[in-house]
Parts: structure tokens; sequence; C-alpha cells
């Protein structure tokens, strides 16, 4: 019968978010516990989005899955943590007397096809991003609907950051069991209309050691990584919430810069150390503390993830003079015309008092491009059929 042939299939897309409480350090490797509670932003989807097609089907022989395009083994221990998870999720509901929202079973195979609307090897963070879709997507074709902080954060703890939009928090728990380590709303994203995030990409060839390594030798050998997580996180924490609900940047942009500096200086206290700023990273730093000085008063703020791209917080009456600060700072080499790429940006002129105050010698080339955002909100489901990135026999579309 046609009926029984019938795939279940759905699409979503998620967010990718930056830390400004940074996690780094796990108290459980396999359960992924954070030492610390950490906040982040949600950024708009508009410009930075993971889009993930979950299919079932009882014709389906294996767990499949394809990135970008690519097949990859879905044995990889965090996905199959991911699959177990939502499937046990699945199991409990219909136990706990639920009616069941789709008559197929938990034992049906899934295939799981996923893509980036940014582009890959530009060291932007995905991986929040795709295992926050993955959750939600699975979540979906298997009709689970409880809290899936802990389906996410088994691919990646900073995915259970991406189920939300706005501005969030990940709890990290106390319990052994980790189901009181979850994301949390603290600001929806019509919160703070003004903010606007701005990711300066940033020209790099080394690789950088991977989160999961780099936090796991700093939890080893850093005491200052343990001393920031004890003394540190916990009043942190409350601060930047309370800057937060206030709308107080300021408070904000310092907090997140030191934040970010004190994260990368346990990376240099983890030994052996790991440096993941680079020169350009460093000529960001001091162009945004110029910047501020000639203005009295913090109008940008810089962050750093594992890697050398700079996220930049600012407001929406800063954006265009900054952007033209780091074109000034950084001339583009070729594609002049493509240096910002989001949210439109008018060109402006700086003011020889400005150009004056960075004094640097420029760095050609030292950023690829800019990317304007904004706070947005978190994962959707896709309505349209179309948007489907697997064809009816469950394999993924031939790229148009
Ligand atoms: O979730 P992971 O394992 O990719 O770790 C993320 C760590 C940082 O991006 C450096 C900080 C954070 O809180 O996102």
């Amino acid at each position: 019968m046609a009926s029984e042939k019938r795939l279940e299939v759905v699409t979503c897309t998620a967010p990718v978010n930056i830390a400004v409480i940074k996690y780094w350090g796990k108290r459980d490797e396999e359960l992924i516990l954070p030492i610390n509670s950490s906040l982040s932003v949600t950024l708009h989807q508009d410009q930075l989005k993971t889009t993930t097609t979950a299919a079932i089907n009882r014709d389906f022989t294996e767990d499949r899955i394809w990135l970008n395009g690519r097949e990859e083994d879905v044995g990889q221990p965090r996905l199959q943590a991911c699959l177990r998870e939502i499937r046990r999720l699945a199991r409990k509901r219909r136990s706990d007397g639920h009616e069941d929202p789709l008559p197929l079973s938990l034992s049906y195979k899934v295939h799981v096809a996923s893509v980036n609307n940014f582009p890959t090897g530009a060291g932007l963070a995905s991986s929040a991003a795709g295992y926050a879709c993955l959750a939600y997507a699975l979540a979906q074709v298997y009709g689970v609907e409880s809290d899936l902080s802990e389906v996410a954060r088994r691919g990646s703890g900073s995915a259970c950051r991406s189920l939300y939009g706005g501005f969030v928090e990940w709890q990290m728990g106390e319990r052994a069991d980790g189901k009181d380590s979850i994301a949390r709303q603290v600001a929806p994203e019509s919160h703070w209309p003004e903010l606007r995030v701005l990711v300066l990409v940033v020209s790099t060839e080394r690789k950088p050691t991977g989160s999961t390594v780099g936090m796991q030798t700093s939890v080893e050998t850093s005491a200052l990584l343990r001393f920031r997580a004890e003394a540190l996180v916990p009043a942190r924490m409350a601060e930047m919430t309370r800057c937060i609900r206030e709308r107080d940047f300021q408070a904000f942009g310092q907090l997140t810069m030191k934040d970010s500096n004190q994260f990368h200086a346990t990376c240099m206290d983890t030994f052996p150390p790991i440096s993941y700023l680079s020169d350009t990273s460093r000529r960001v730093i001091h162009l945004v503390h110029l910047f501020n000085a000639h203005h009295g008063q913090t109008k940008v703020a810089y962050t750093f993830d594992a890697g050398a791209n700079a996220v930049i917080f600012t407001l929406d009456d800063t954006v265009a003079e900054f952007a033209a600060a780091v074109r000034h700072s950084f001339p583009p080499e070729s594609n002049g015309d493509k240096f910002l790429k989001g949210l439109p940006v008018e060109p402006v002129p700086l003011s020889d008092e400005l150009k004056a105050a960075l004094g640097m010698d420029p760095t050609p080339g030292g950023i690829k491009y800019i990317i304007a955002t904004q706070v947005g909100p978190g994962p959707q489901v896709l309505d349209d059929p179309g948007a489907h990135l697997l064809g009816p026999d469950g394999l993924p579309k031939a790229a148009a």
C-alpha cells in the first residue's frame, strides 16, 4: 500500500551562537557536563544557519547522514549519542502514555542531510548550529516535545544554547546524571533591537586545536581554569544577566571582552599552552581599544572562541563607523566589493581624528570579510516541502 511507503520527513533550521561568558572544560566527558555555566547570544539565521532534513522510513536499512552533500560516518560517537538520546526520549514519551503523534515505529532508521548557509572552512563554529538543528529535526520526526538540551549537548556542549533565540544561558547543573544541565532563555531576540554583531573572518592557514582536546588538556593542567570556573564565573553570569536585562552596553561590552581574554588566558595557562589568537586577532583587539579610547566609552566589544576570528558586538549607530575603521586597518586585498556581507552597512568616511587615533600600520588582507548580523530567533520548522534536502527516495536531492 502506498501509505505504508510514506516517508516522514521534516526540515528545520537552527542558529549559530556566540558565548559572552565562555564554556571551557567538562566535568563529565561522556555526558558532556561543563565545569561552569555559560551565556551566549544567538545570531540571526538570515546570515548564519544550518538547515537539516530528517526522514524516517520503514524501508531504510541503516541510519545515514550527509553533511554539505557528503556522506559522513554515522558511527561517530557524538552522533550516536544524539540518536540514542532522542530515541530514548521518544520511548519514554510513549511509556508515559502520551498519544503518539506519528504512527511510525521507533525502530525505523533515519536519514539526515544538513547544510550550512555560510562557507565551511572559514573557521565559523558550525557544530553548535549543526547539533542543535539535528536535535530539533530528530525531535520533530520522532515526536519528542521535551527539553532537547541533553540531546544537543551530547553532540557539542555549546549546541544546547542554539536551541533558543535571543540571549541564552547554559546552567551547568549539579546532578551527576546531568538532568539539570540545561539551556534556558534569559531574554528573547526582540529584547535589545539595537544590538549588532560583526563577524570578522580572519585569514588563517593553521588548523587550531579542536575544542574537545583543548578543553580536556586545560581541565587537566590549568589551575587558572579551575579558579575561573569556581570563583569567578558565578558572579560573571549574574552580572552578564543584569547587563542584558538592563541593556547596559558599556558593562556588557567590557565583561564580554574580559571574559574572552580570561578564556584565552586559561588556554595559555594550559600545558602545553594553546593559542587560538593570531596576530590579526591581536590587532583587532588593539583596534577595538583604540576606537573605544577615541570615543571615551565602550562602543564596541570583541570576543574570540577557539579560533582566530573576531566577533564584534556594537550598537546600530556605531556599525558603519567601526566597519570603516576595520576596512581602514585591514584594507581588502581583492574582492573589495564583497568585503561586507549580511545586513547592509552604509559606507561612511573616517574622520581624520579617528584615523590619527587608530594610527596603526594597515595590514592588507588580514580580514577576509565581515558578516554583519544581529540577534536572532531559535530553531524553526520549514513548512515548504520544497525545502527538504532529501528526495522522496530518502537520498540527498541532486544540487540544482
Ligand atoms: O561546544 P564546543 O565543544 O564546540 O565548545 C565551545 C567552546 C567555546 O566556543 C570556545 C566557548 C563557548 O562557550 O562556546
